[in-house]
């Protein structure tokens, strides 16, 4: 393992007001997500997105990383350049989404093992020769009145520690990413209380597996009411509440924690990054974002399938991530929305993750 390496890539991908774009939707997640705009899902329209965003005029002063499923690894733009190339000559780190899936969890209806470890080794390798310099994991944790159940905590964990040493071997920077989902009517306490177990069981099958803290990043959810809680916490709350967990949870080693996006509203991911690097709490942490969703929505919308919008998609996505580059350094302003700011923000958005 080059540790020297994976420290300076970590550092790159949470370089100074940067985050990174989670682009890695599966086949099928993105097809749900273009039929929903009525755009016909093919390799090429799918190419022809993924290359509008990472192409957008100035979005490397933001995003410092891009992570690809393996369709878009694969792929090239009209001259031949593969699109990780595409992306390395704009001056954005390539990564790879590794996992092949949550499936569900035998023994324990309800609940999910996220799959991929088979012959990881020699896929990571491949990745690598592809430009790849890092990869990110999902791991998925319903709360229900009965879960998560031991033993889906346990077997995920043991999965990201298994997943994140095969990529500190091979040389790419393993993002760890333990999602506890908004879906259900639980309190942010609750959501705080199964977060900060998540992280602790997940932090202990990393050491057991001699994961170099220093070289990974952590991808965690915020700590946020359940999606059908009828009482939804305040954005200072949420901020309290997430940055606690955090503080309890995840070592001082770690360079970073960019979160997912979860499927709250853009706007509202926004706001909560930005309120939760305003906290005077010490963090020894850098806090961005590896957002999919919020970063993506207005894009998607924007571009809508045609390339006579590619320039309309692409000032859709670097204004979301000027917004997100700001709130990682606890500078978001709503007026940096614009028109918008006057929009209704709704706390959720409709909403489909099958990855
Ligand atoms: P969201 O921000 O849409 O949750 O996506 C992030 C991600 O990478 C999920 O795996």
């Amino acid at each position: 393992m080059n540790h020297d390496s994976l420290q300076a890539t970590a550092k790159a991908l949470i370089a100074e007001g940067k985050g990174i774009l989670a682009a890695d939707e599966t086949v099928g997640t993105i097809t749900k997500r273009f039929e929903s705009l009525k755009i016909n899902s093919t390799e090429n329209s799918r190419c022809a997105y993924r290359e509008m965003l990472f192409t957008s005029p100035g979005v490397s002063e933001f995003i410092s990383g891009v992570i690809m499923y393996d369709e878009t690894i694969r792929q090239t733009n009209a001259r031949g350049v593969p699109l990780p190339e595409v992306c390395t000559r704009l001056g954005i780190i390539p990564g790879i989404k590794v996992d092949t899936g949550a499936k569900d969890l035998a023994g324990s209806p309800g609940e999910k093992i996220t799959e991929g470890l088979d012959g990881l080794r020699d896929r990571l390798t491949a990745y690598y020769n592809m430009g790849a310099r890092f990869a990110k994991w999902r791991a998925v944790i319903q709360i229900s009145d009965r879960h998560p159940s031991q033993t889906c905590l346990a077997v995920n964990a043991h999965a990201l520690g298994r997943y994140a040493a095969l990529c500190q071997e091979q040389g790419l920077v393993p993002i760890v990413e333990p999602e506890v989902l908004m879906d259900g009517p639980h309190s942010i306490e609750r959501c705080g209380e199964i977060t900060g177990h998540v992280l602790h069981t997940v932090f202990n099958a990393l050491y057991a597996q001699g994961v170099s803290l220093e070289g990974m990043l952590l991808k965690p959810n915020m700590v946020v009411s359940g999606k059908e809680c009828t009482k939804q916490a305040s954005v200072q709350k949420v901020a309290q509440a997430t940055l606690q967990c955090l503080c309890r949870h995840v070592p001082a080693a770690v360079p970073g924690i960019v979160f997912l996006s979860g499927g709250q509203h853009d706007r509202l991911a926004t706001a909560h990054l930005n309120a939760i690097n305003i906290l005077p709490s010490p963090k020894p942490w850098k806090i961005s974002f590896s957002y999919g969703r919020a970063l993506q929505d207005a894009a998607l919308e924007a571009w809508h399938g045609d390339n006579n919008n590619i320039k309309a998609g692409q000032q859709a996505l670097y204004q979301r991530a000027k917004c997100n580059g700001a709130a990682s350094l606890g500078k978001y302003t709503e007026e940096m929305e614009g028109n918008a700011s006057r929009k209704r923000m709704p706390a959720h958005r409709a909403d489909w993750h099958d990855d």
